[in-house]
């Protein structure tokens, strides 16, 4: 059984990773299948080297309410075409609940819709905290040339995960280079709430 009391663990600063953690895992593009917009990139990358898009270092608590849900996720710099790496992003099953990020290293953006289609868009840079407040849809993205994203995150214990809404046709915004430049631009196949289902 896992012991109740408290503890403490290290984020070292030349790394900005853990000391310690009970679950890590890799996110490779072949399980982001239908989220980038250049399909012909995305087959070429995964043909080729099936790159690892990101990790998440996670401490394990009892996914009950009361309790806090806390990690560290790392998102590689790259670009699918030129859309670039992100997390899949998700809802959270209990909509009404919310999470923190706090920006340990690197430089990026979270992407965030609600279920109505409301949008917003902010700036991570080292020292960045986001609040991400309840009902809002959240999807982590590394515009860094070289660098990984790394964020710490804490949220509610009973949450849960809702990533089939955004699989079906992604986050109402695409996070582009062009010209040299990040931008925030419209995903062509993002479909408003009303239209949905008629
Ligand atoms: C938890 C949370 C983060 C993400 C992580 C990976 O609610 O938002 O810990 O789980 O950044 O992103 P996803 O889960 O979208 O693959
Ligand atoms: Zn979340």
């Amino acid at each position: 059984m896992m012991k109740d009391i408290p503890y403490t663990f290290n984020i070292s600063a030349a790394t900005g990773l853990p000391d310690s953690w009970d679950r890590h895992y890799e996110r490779r593009l072949s399980s982001m299948k239908g989220q980038f917009e250049d399909t012909a990139a995305m087959e070429a990358m995964i043909a080729e080297n099936e790159p690892v898009l990101y990790e998440v270092y996670e401490l394990k608590r009892p996914e009950v309410a009361g309790e806090l849900l806390h990690g560290v996720s790392v998102i590689r710099p790259g670009q699918v075409g030129n859309e670039y790496f992100m997390t899949k992003g998700h809802f959270h099953s209990l909509l009404e609940t919310a999470e923190v990020y706090y920006c340990l290293q690197g430089e990026g953006m979270m992407v965030m819709e609600t279920p109505e289609g409301d949008w917003n868009v902010q700036l991570f840079a080292p020292g960045t905290v986001l609040y991400v407040p309840p009902r809002w849809a959240h999807r982590s993205v590394n515009t860094g040339k070289d660098e990984d994203l790394i964020l710490l995150f804490v949220y509610p214990g009973d949450a849960g995960h809702d990533y089939g809404t955004i699989e079906i046709q992604g986050f109402r915004k695409l996070v582009i280079e062009k010209d040299g430049e990040v931008k925030i631009v419209d995903n062509p196949r993002w479909v408003s709430p009303e239209r949905r289902f008629v």
